[in-house]
């Protein structure tokens, strides 16, 4: 990540700059807080790199890469009602520390200053932004809420998961890299070779996640361990559990769904996961998108050299611990 850190630490700076007003306090404190407590960043470097790939500086895509993390930082803190989840970037979440109405609220007006920042791009990109944005936040709510209608059924397919942590993750990877990829003038064709590269990192992405989100270490990790063990989630982890089950294991891993103590749950599943084989077959579904990102990658007429900081980012985002 060592090539990434002058992209980190321009936005870091950046991002701090973004003016909230003083008053009321419970409306900015709340925003003020979670925006500084840093996180990866990723998906603004993918805009700042988007733009830099066709040639454009990273300065003229600055306000769409900052629009595309405030919405980010935005879902988080409604995602974070969702999920019931305590922790984020090792603070407490905004619903937490404050409440949910201080959280409901917060996020919107973190919804809205995503807009304020991506029409300050030139007027002649405006239109396919904006389409873009409007498309890719629908659709993650398309898919939060798929996630939770998934918490409380017991036959979701591993395609339906796959669409549905598309919609609620990797849309957006693939909008910051389109957004800067119109920025940078791009063809449509490579526009859209530069989404779907970031639609299958994203999709890799998520299935990291959910394996960390069992497997991490809670020192590094920076949220609940285990938390979508406690709600049920249908993680690509529990949906190979399922399917690799014995018939025994599959009794117990549904008695598991109702286990009150959440330490039991937790431990228990994890080593049913583990006996099943469920976590390498889950690494090498994630492997299998970040190849097929690379392909989208290599479509584009572009120089190996340019490419490179996407791959690293790429890389790294597959062997994150958090
Ligand atoms: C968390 O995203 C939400 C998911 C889509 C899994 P990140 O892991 O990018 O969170 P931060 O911004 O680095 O904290
Ligand atoms: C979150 O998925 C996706 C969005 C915020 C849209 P998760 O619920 O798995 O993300 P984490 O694990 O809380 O970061
Ligand atoms: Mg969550
Ligand atoms: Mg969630
Ligand atoms: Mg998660």
């Amino acid at each position: 990540m060592q090539q990434l850190a002058p992209y980190s630490a321009y936005l870091e700076n950046e991002i701090n700059a973004i003016d909230f007003p003083k008053d009321p306090s419970n409306l900015y404190d709340p925003l003020r807080y979670f925006l500084s407590l840093g996180g990866k960043r990723m998906r603004p470097i993918l805009t700042l790199l988007g733009a830099e790939l066709f040639g454009e500086s990273k300065e003229n895509a600055l306000s769409a890469a900052l629009s595309v993390e405030v919405f980010h930082n935005f879902t988080l803190i409604h995602d974070d009602i969702m999920d019931e989840a305590p922790l984020r970037r090792n603070r407490e979440t905004v619903h937490t520390k404050w409440n949910q109405n201080i959280a409901i609220l917060s996020g919107d007006v973190l919804f809205v200053k995503g807009y304020q920042l991506l029409v300050k791009q030139k007027p002649e990109h405006l239109q396919p932004l904006i389409e873009l944005f409007n498309k890719t936040a629908i659709e993650v709510c398309e898919g939060q809420q798929m996630d939770m209608d998934f918490e409380s059924r017991k036959d979701v397919s591993i395609d339906e998961y796959i669409e549905m942590i598309r919609l609620k993750t990797s849309v957006l990877l693939g909008c910051a890299l389109e957004m800067g990829a119109v920025i940078g003038n791009a063809s449509e064709t490579d526009r859209k070779h530069l989404y779907d590269f970031g639609q299958n990192i994203g999709i890799a992405f998520q299935i990291q996640d959910d394996i960390l989100d069992l497997f991490a270490d809670p020192d590094k990790f920076g949220k609940q361990v285990g938390g979508d063990v406690i709600s049920n989630k249908k993680t690509l982890l529990n949906l190979h559990a399922l399917i690799l089950a014995t018939d025994e294991q599959k009794q117990l891993l549904w008695k598991l769904s109702t286990e009150t103590d959440y330490q039991v749950k937790i431990d228990k599943t994890k080593a049913l996961y583990e006996i099943i084989g469920a976590r390498a077959i889950c690494e090498n579904e994630m492997k299998k998108y970040h190849s097929i990102a690379m392909k989208s990658l290599e479509e584009i007429q572009i120089g190996d050299s340019a490419k490179q900081p996407l791959k690293a980012l790429a890389e790294f985002l597959m062997n994150r611990e958090l």
